[in-house]
């Protein structure tokens, strides 16, 4: 009898998932197994919907941004009996091994189901926010960061015709990723992210010395999990209400309280536009459909010599494979060498 392949995208959606399950799909029939979708995520598993995919439904969607099986913030071990009905569901359907294209929360719940149920699964690193251990790249970063830079391209050209400091607020969650990227790439005159703690004023005084050079006007990048941090030693996260499945708060609005700051202290015009999920959604990019690709062969490799509980990284420019344990167990944040690139040009 063929094997049969499960595979679920879990958390926010992001650009090249479909890019991914094409490629699993395609090395797995080629091997003569079935493959079939998993529904929005570890919900799927939970209330047991599945969908059988074939050639037909994995046509054409290499460009396609989003997730053509759905997907969901659902922790199975956030709820009673959420993990049993996992085990239960995927031996009903005869699932013979899992693929889960996830970030941190979605990876973790697969490397708990693997050391605690010995589920065989494999991962595939995603998140526009390359905020996992393990990996250089997660895919999705690169359509993220492309995505923003254009805006404060964009954007700079009304700063310069209104001699106002715009903020751009990006994501990335607890990580400056995206920010200091786009932020280097695009030419930001300040760039905030949340593991280099430079307070307000410092940052309005990058601004004023700037205007002071003749500049006036500045593009000034703040990641969303940047705590606003003051020379009296406050700090405050701007967040709104309530939390996920997996704790996390509901990041968001902190450019906002930052423009009008800034334009307080300085006394020039200043703007914020927050980019939101326009950084996640679309086409993937080139580099980000490639990675996927490659992710999601290595992937279906891992099934096929049932090496479970490992998940397919980048080190380099090579494909490699590493334990879903040691991806999880720690967050990815951003080198101070790497803001140093980005401070290199502050002011
Ligand atoms: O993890 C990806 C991400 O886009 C973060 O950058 C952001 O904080 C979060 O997801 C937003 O989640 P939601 O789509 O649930 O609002």
């Amino acid at each position: 009898m063929s094997k049969q392949i499960g595979v679920l995208t879990g958390g926010g959606d992001c650009p090249g998932l479909n890019a991914v399950i094409r490629a699993v799909a395609r090395r797995s029939f080629d091997r003569g197994y079935d493959v079939v979708a998993v529904r929005e995520g570890w919900r799927g598993l939970v209330e047991g919907k599945f969908q059988a995919l074939g050639p037909r439904e994995i046509s054409g969607i290499l460009p396609r941004g989003g997730t053509i099986i759905g997907t969901s913030r659902t922790n199975p071990y956030s709820s009673d009996g959420g993990v049993e009905r996992v085990l239960r569901n995927f031996g009903r359907q005869g699932l013979d091994a899992l693929v889960a294209i996830g970030g941190e929360d979605t990876l973790g719940v697969a490397a708990s189901l693997h050391s605690e149920h010995e589920l065989p699964v494999v991962g595939v690193p995603k998140t526009i926010d390359n905020d996992l251990a393990a990996t250089d790249y997660t895919f999705g970063f690169d359509t993220a960061v492309t995505v923003a830079t254009e805006a404060i391209d964009r954007l700079h050209t009304t700063a310069e015709s209104h001699n106002r400091v715009m903020v751009v607020e990006v994501m990335g969650r607890h990580t400056g990723w995206i920010a200091v990227m786009s932020g280097i790439a695009g030419g930001a005159d300040v760039i905030l992210i949340p593991e280099e703690p430079v307070t307000v004023e410092r940052a309005c005084a990058e601004i004023r010395r700037r205007h002071d050079r003749g500049k006036d006007f500045s593009i000034v990048v703040v990641s969303e999990g940047y705590e606003l941090t003051y020379e009296s030693g406050e700090r405050r996260t701007v967040a709104q209400a309530g939390e996920d499945q997996f704790g996390h708060v509901r990041l968001g609005g902190v450019g906002d309280v930052l423009a009008r700051e800034i334009e307080e202290r300085t006394g020039y015009e200043s703007r914020v536009t927050v980019l939101g999920h326009v950084q996640r959604g679309g086409s993937p990019t080139p580099r980000d459909r490639v990675l996927a690709t490659r992710y999601g062969l290595k992937a279906a490799d891992l099934v096929h010599e049932e090496r479970f509980g490992r998940m397919a990284a980048l080190h380099g420019d090579t494909i490699v494979d590493v334990s879903l344990r040691d991806a999880t167990a720690e967050r990815k944040t951003v080198p101070a060498e790497w803001y140093q690139v980005a401070s290199a040009f502050f002011g």
